[in-house]
């Protein structure tokens, strides 16, 4: 989980959806987290669900209502309205929708909505001709345009019995959203950031391949950053077992060579460019047309080397252009990097360990240093891959007027 989640105060405000179940995931989730969860049911969203329950999970008083004679002055809309980090109402139905849209405040999470200043994340859920409705869609763009942050809702199912948009988006899409919001600067916005990442199949025949075991977890944790850091993301991912954050513009490849085509298409225009995919040195020269048939007889595949991405872009780059590679190595970890900061053309480097249990693919974490050229060598130890996104955006030395400088 996030560490921006830890010791932050959230309202969550629940609504009259099927979906209200779903909060209590989100509940408890949060809190796992180390977030302080204030849950605020509206009278609708407690005929899905049951005040004790956010009670039991979040360890808090659930506010019910706005005239409750047991309301604490703590929790006192205005109070709560002015300490708040961060409001997350999910799921958000076409009503509060539209309330918050007019500036009603007629129970005590619409008032405290009204009277709040802080980030406010909004994932909706409702039946799709409700959402698609011109009034909620409106609705939606006037929220937005005021700063309001929507995440979902997807499309599939609905308890209703139609298929379409409208089902509440899965908890880890609205924690990460709700991430983002938490981080109000944003040095970030306006600059385009491309990151590669997960592994390549490199086929053998139709049905085979020559893989990695990259997982994606290190781009997504790339592409979460830049996102909270109000990047415009677009990720060039190979296979991966972690889906990507809501929001980023997401192009997905097999092998090296598409890999390749797709990031010098989207080049141009970014201000940094991330090297975290694992990918594949090789290819086999002949892929077979037809599937090699099962045989006693020894097969031998002629290799022959896949180009290499983040040298190719760092080549051609302009002077306002930054690009970041990734190096996993066994052993001699620094030197080895080192030496490929030099030739490729790299700004900075990012030296991570694999094949050793906590570190590498797969993992959350990571054993890794940063280095750059003519600089002493940053080791940062062990840490989360999250931890270590931050680092590496950190290292970019972003400042205040969105200007980057490696
Ligand atoms: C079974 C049932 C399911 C409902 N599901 C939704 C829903 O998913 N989304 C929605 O916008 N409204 C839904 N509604 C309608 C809302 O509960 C209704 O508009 C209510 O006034 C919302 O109040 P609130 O926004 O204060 O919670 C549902 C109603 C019923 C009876």
């Amino acid at each position: 989980m996030h560490p921006d989640l830890a010791n932050r105060e959230i309202i969550l405000g629940v609504t009259g959806s099927i979906a209200a179940y779903k909060a209590c995931e989100i509940a408890s989730r949060l809190t796992e987290a180390g977030a302080t969860v204030r849950a605020a049911l509206t009278q609708s969203a407690q005929e899905f669900v049951g005040a004790v329950s956010f009670e039991g999970i979040t360890g808090n008083c659930v506010i019910t209502s706005m005239f409750d004679p047991g309301l604490n002055p703590e929790i006192e809309h205005i109070a709560l309205a002015k300490r708040a980090s961060a409001f997350l109402i999910a799921p958000a139905t076409a009503n509060i929708i539209a309330k918050m849209a007019h500036g009603l405040a007629d129970d005590w999470l619409s008032t405290t909505l009204l009277a709040t200043r802080a980030p406010i994340v909004i994932a909706p859920a409702m039946n799709t001709q409700m959402y698609t409705h011109v009034a909620t869609q409106e609705n939606i763009a006037t929220l937005k345009a005021r700063g309001c942050i929507f995440v979902g809702p997807d499309a599939g199912q609905l308890a209703c019995g139609d298929v379409g948009a409208g089902r509440l988006i899965e908890t880890p899409a609205i924690l990460e959203a709700l991430v983002c919001a938490l981080h109000v600067d944003k040095p970030l916005r306006g600059k385009k950031v491309l990151i590669t990442s997960g592994g390549n199949h490199e086929p053998i025949d139709p049905v085979r391949f020559i893989g990695n075991r990259s997982s994606g977890k290190m781009g997504h944790a790339l592409a979460l950053e830049a996102l909270r850091l109000g990047a415009e993301v677009t990720v060039v991912t190979g296979p991966h077992r972690v889906p990507l954050p809501h929001g980023v513009e997401t192009v997905e490849v097999e092998t090296a060579h598409e890999m390749l085509e797709a990031v010098e298409a989207h080049f141009e225009d970014c201000a940094v460019f991330i090297g975290a995919a694992a990918v594949a040195d090789y290819r086999v020269e002949r892929p077979a047309l037809d599937k090699h048939k099962h045989s006693d007889a020894m097969l031998t595949l002629s290799l022959v080397p896949n180009p290499d991405i983040a040298a190719s872009v760092s080549l051609r780059k302009r002077p306002d252009q930054i690009t970041v590679g990734f190096a996993a190595e066994t052993s001699h970890i620094t030197e080895h990097a080192q030496d490929k900061l030099k030739r490729k053309h790299l700004d900075l480097i990012v030296a991570n360990e694999v094949g050793v249990a906590e570190s590498g693919f797969g993992t959350d974490t990571d054993r890794a240093w940063l280095i750059k050229a003519n600089e002493a060598v940053v080791d940062l130890g062990l840490l989360a891959k999250t931890e270590l996104a931050q680092a590496v955006f950190s290292a970019l030395a972003l400042n205040g007027t969105g200007s980057l400088k490696a």
